[in-house]
C-alpha cells in the first residue's frame, strides 16, 4: 500500500449497515500513510459514531453545513480541493441516486459536486434494491460521469438473504485506491505516439472530405497517458480541442500529412496508439480555384486510397514497440476488429462500435472491447477519461 503515504482522501460514509466496515477501512488507510477527512451523512451516524471515527483519523468529523453551536461553515468546495480522491463506501442506492442527479441536500454530496480528484464508490444495499433499473440507470450515470465503481460482491447480506450488493471488503478497496495511485507513474519513460481526429481531404480551397471525429477520445487517451509519466506526441487532425497540457501535439489536416509526422515520430516510441479516424480516400485533383455552383453538374470527384497510417506503422514495427489501432463498427465488429488486428499488424485494437449508444463519434463516453490476439475485455459505458485510463492499463499490462 506504499501509493498512499501522503494522499488526501475523503471518505464519504451515508447510512447502511455496511457503514461498521468504513471503520477497517479508515484504519487501512492511515496505516498506509494516507491523511484522510470522513465526511459523514446525517443516516451514515445512525450506524457509527464519528467519535470513532474522528479517533482514527486524527480529524473532525464532517457532516453538517454548519457547526451548531459557532454557526462556523464547513466549506465543501475547500475539501473538494484538498482530495486527491474520493471514496464513498458504503455507498447507499439513495447517495448513489443523489449523486446521479446532483440533489444536494447534505454534506457528502456537496463534496461529491465540488471534487475535483477522481471518485470511487462502493455500493452496499440488498439485493433487490441492487437489482432494481433505478440502481442500474444510476450507476451507469455515474460512470459516464468519470465515477469508479468498485463492485459490491455476492453473499450474505444483512437482511440474511444471499445474494448481490455486499460492499467489497476494505481490504479490497483500500487496495483499488493504492493501485489508481500506483498508476500515477507507471508510464513514466515510455514513449508515446498518439493519433487523434478526424483528416480533411481537400477537393478545393472551401470544401473537404472528412468525418465526425472530435478527437475527445485521442486527446483523452493523451492527457491521461502524459499524467502517467509518459512522453506523448499528439498528431491531431483538425478539431476544436485545446492542447492537452504537457503533450507534444503536431497539428496536421490531412492522411498523408498524419503519416508523414507519424513517420518522423515512430522509431523513437515505445507505444503508439491510433485513435484518429483517418479518411480512407482523398480526391485525386485539387481544384485551385473554388468549383462553382452555377454548373449544372460537376463532374464526378475522382477519389484515390489514402495510405493505412496503422499498417505503414505495422510494417516497420520492431520488437519492443507495441502498436494499438482502433476499430469503429457497424456490424460484425469483433469479427471485423480481429480482421484488422492481423491485416495491420497490430499487438492490440480497441473496438469500438456505433451500434451502442454514447459510443463513437463526438460523444463524451464510449464503449470498447480491448482486443488482443488471446483476448478480448469488454468494458461497460464510461466517460472517454476512464477509457482512455483502461485502455492504458491494458498497454501497461501487455509491456
Ligand atoms: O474523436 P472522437 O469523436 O472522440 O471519436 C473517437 C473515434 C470513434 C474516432 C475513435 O474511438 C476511433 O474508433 N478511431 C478509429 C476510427 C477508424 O478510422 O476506425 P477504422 O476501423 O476505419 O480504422 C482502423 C484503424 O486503422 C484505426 O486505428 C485507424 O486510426 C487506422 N487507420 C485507418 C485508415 C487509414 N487510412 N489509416 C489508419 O491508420
Amino acid at each position: 500500500m506504499s501509493n498512499l503515504k501522503g494522499k488526501h482522501i475523503i471518505l464519504g460514509i451515508s447510512g447502511g449497515i455496511a457503514a461498521y466496515k468504513s471503520v477497517v477501512l479508515l484504519r487501512l488507510l492511515v496505516k498506509a500513510g494516507a491523511e484522510v477527512q470522513v465526511v459523514i451523512t446525517p443516516n451514515g451516524k445512525e450506524f457509527i459514531t464519528p467519535v470513532t471515527l474522528s479517533a482514527l483519523s486524527g480529524k473532525p468529523v464532517v457532516s453538517e453545513f454548519f457547526t451548531a453551536n459557532t454557526g462556523e461553515w464547513h466549506s465543501h468546495v475547500d475539501l473538494g480541493l484538498w482530495a486527491d480522491a474520493m471514496v464513498i463506501a458504503p455507498a447507499t442506492a439513495s447517495t448513489l441516486a443523489k449523486m446521479a442527479t446532483g440533489v444536494a441536500d447534505n454534506m457528502l454530496i456537496t463534496t461529491y459536486l465540488s471534487a475535483k480528484a477522481p471518485v470511487f464508490v462502493a455500493p452496499a444495499m440488498d439485493l433487490d434494491m441492487m437489482a432494481h433499473p433505478t440502481t442500474t440507470r444510476n450507476l451507469a450515470t455515474l460512470q459516464a460521469d468519470g465515477v469508479t465503481i468498485i463492485e459490491p460482491a455476492t453473499g450474505e447480506l444483512a437482511s440474511h438473504l444471499v445474494g448481490r450488493g455486499r460492499m467489497e471488503e476494505p481490504e479490497k478497496i483500500a487496495a483499488v485506491l493504492d493501485s489508481f495511485f500506483g498508476r500515477n507513474h507507471d508510464m513514466a519513460g515510455r514513449k508515446v505516439l498518439i493519433t487523434a481526429g478526424p483528416t480533411y481531404e481537400r477537393i478545393d480551397p472551401v470544401r473537404f472530405i472528412g468525418n465526425f471525429s472530435s478527437g475527445k477520445m485521442g486527446y483523452a487517451l493523451a492527457a491521461c497517458a502524459a499524467a502517467r509519466g509518459a512522453e506523448v506526441t499528439l498528431v491531431s487532425g483538425p478539431t476544436e480541442l485545446p492542447d492537452p497540457p504537457g503533450v507534444n501535439t503536431v497539428r496536421v489536416e490531412s492522411a498523408r500529412q498524419m503519416l508523414e509526422a507519424c513517420e518522423k515520430a515512430f522509431d523513437n516510441t515505445d507505444v503508439a496508439i491510433m485513435a484518429a479516424a483517418v479518411a480512407d480516400y482523398a480526391p485525386r485533383h485539387y481544384a485551385d480555384h473554388k468549383i462553382k455552383r452555377e454548373h449544372d453538374a460537376v463532374e464526378a470527384i475522382e477519389l484515390v486510397k489514402n495510405p493505412d497510417i496503422a499498417a505503414t506503422l505495422g510494417a516497420r514495427k520492431r520488437d519492443g514497440q507495441l502498436l494499438v489501432g482502433f476499430a469503429l463498427e457497424t456490424d460484425n465488429a469483433e469479427a471485423n476488429a480481429r480482421e484488422k488486428l492481423v491485416r495491420k499488424n497490430l499487438d492490440m485494437i480497441v473496438l469500438n462500435s456505433l451500434a451502442d449508444k454514447g459510443a463513437g463519434f463526438g460523444t463524451d463516453t464510449n464503449k470498447v472491447t480491448v482486443i488482443t490476439p488471446e483476448s478480448a475485455t469488454a468494458f461497460s459505458l464510461k466517460s472517454k477519461n476512464a477509457v482512455a485510463a483502461d485502455i492504458l492499463d491494458c498497454i501497461i499490462k501487455k509491456l
